[in-house]
């Protein structure tokens, strides 16, 4: 089945309890969470004491997105907030084995992420340890992007190469993703959408309903 993980960036700050209720109840499975250091990207976002807060209001299954340098030096800390699953960039660090065996050692579930420039190979030594693949359509950093088409050409690729190898791993899309072009995204081989401004704002639950109607 395939999954929605509306992305907290483009909540209501001052009702998140209320926000992620209500995607929750219209059907999203996952929240997507976005965390920025203002140095792997150039804005700064939240961290681990609002997802520690969040986590007590509900069980929705938290799909943290560490757009961070050196990832590897707060793992035990996002693990710690209540993150289910942990996906952080290739780009952002020299130790991924190291990284993903410390998301492991936590019992947390592990994605690796590429930017738009990263080729879909980059991923490839890597398949046999993860359970997700996040494949960026937006230069990371900031919601309300448009996506990049070209990116979604790496989805197939990863696919092959998944099913190649007789591997089971799911493959999340984030950036630009909304109503017109999530069927696009779907039919490239992701089960995992993200989305943050096509989703938050307004009539949330209309908007998560007909998500989710196209992704079947
Ligand atoms: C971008 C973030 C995305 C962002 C998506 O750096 O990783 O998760 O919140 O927002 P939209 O769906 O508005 O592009
Ligand atoms: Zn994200």
């Amino acid at each position: 089945m395939n999954i929605l993980s509306p992305s907290l960036l483009a909540a209501d700050y001052c009702n998140l309890e209320k926000d992620i209720k209500e995607v929750q109840e219209a059907g999203a499975q996952y929240l997507h969470i976005d965390v920025m250091d203002g140095m792997f990207v150039p804005s700064i976002s939240f961290g681990m004491p609002l997802i520690t807060c969040i986590r007590k209001c509900t069980d929705i299954f938290f799909d943290v997105h560490l757009m961070i340098e050196r990832p590897e030096r707060y793992i035990k800390e996002f693990a710690e907030s209540g993150a289910d699953l942990i996906n952080f960039h290739l780009e952002a660090t020299e130790d991924v084995e190291g990284t993903i065996a410390k998301i492991r050692s936590f019992g947390k579930k592990v994605g690796i992420t590429i930017k738009p420039k990263t080729p879909a190979s980059a991923v490839e030594p890597y398949l046999h340890l993860v359970d997700m693949v996040l494949v960026m359509t937006v230069e990371p950093g900031f919601g309300g992007q448009k996506l990049i088409p070209e990116c979604l050409n790496k989805v197939p690729e990863i696919r092959n190469m998944v099913q190649a190898k007789g591997l089971d791993i799911d493959i999340e899309v984030d950036g630009g993703i909304n109503a017109d072009n999530v069927t696009a995204a779907i039919e490239a081989g992701a089960n995992v959408i993200v989305a943050g401004s096509a989703v938050f704002g307004n009539d949330i639950t209309g908007k998560v309903k007909k998500f989710l109607e196209k992704m079947q």
